[in-house]
């Protein structure tokens, strides 16, 4: 039976997530619990391969079907490599987006079937599903001024997309959290990082408490 917890982080572009997943798996190893800390698409050899695929910014590209196969293959990789088998160690396993954020951008953004890539996400990791989803709320406004401080004019294939896409991806994560209330723990993404990661460490703090 598995034990551990798995906690997904998810969002659009320039929330915070990655910041917030490094500071969440500092101070969970500062308190002496097993953190493995990882990213999608990624966080094995095969699923980084795929990243390369997906982001690259030259060539034509994939149509929204293609990208949610090889989202789908990079994750079936991840899960049996590297999640699954953290998870039956007890570890915390702190993803740095999942699953939701193949429905909120190929969906959403894409327009794929959200029934469809659950399917899909059955065939690739037999469906596994976070314990618990931080999804960080920043508007459009601020997280332009963050990106264009950290990315400057580079952008990926993905991130680079105009903004009623990314309206569209914000608008997906939305509904996804609206629809499962008990997984999604929704947090404001102003403020400083501190602020912000003391607000993520409050809405766990029943997760953590359940595990040793
Ligand atoms: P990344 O550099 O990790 O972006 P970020 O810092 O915003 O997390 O690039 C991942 C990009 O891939 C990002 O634009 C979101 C996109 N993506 C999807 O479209 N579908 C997915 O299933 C995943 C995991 C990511």
């Amino acid at each position: 039976m598995m034990q551990g917890l798995f906690l997904t982080f998810e969002g659009g572009e320039g929330v915070g997530k990655s910041t917030q997943a490094k500071m969440l798996a500092s101070a969970l190893q500062i308190q002496g619990r097993k953190v493995v800390l990882t990213r999608e698409p990624g966080g094995t050899e095969g699923a980084e391969a795929i990243r390369n695929l997906l982001l690259d910014t030259r060539g034509q590209g994939w149509n929204a079907r293609a990208e949610a196969l090889l989202f789908a293959a990079a994750r079936s990789d991840h899960v049996e490599r590297l999640i699954r088998p953290a998870l039956a160690r007890g570890c915390v396993v702190i993803c740095d987006r999942y699953i939701d954020s193949t429905r909120a951008y190929q969906g959403g953004g894409g327009g794929l079937n959200d029934a469809e890539l659950l399917t899909l996400h059955a065939i690739g990791t037999d469906g596994l599903l976070p314990d618990r989803t931080v999804l960080i709320e920043a508007a459009p406004e601020l997280t332009a001024t963050r990106l264009a401080a950290r990315d400057g004019e580079a952008t990926d294939r993905i991130g680079g997309r105009d903004a009623a896409y990314h309206a569209r991806v914000a608008a997906a994560f939305a509904g996804l959290a609206d629809a499962e209330p008990g997984r999604f723990l929704r947090i404001d993404g102003q403020g400083t990082p501190d602020e912000i990661h003391a607000r993520i460490l409050a809405a766990l703090a029943p997760d953590l408490s359940r595990i040793t």
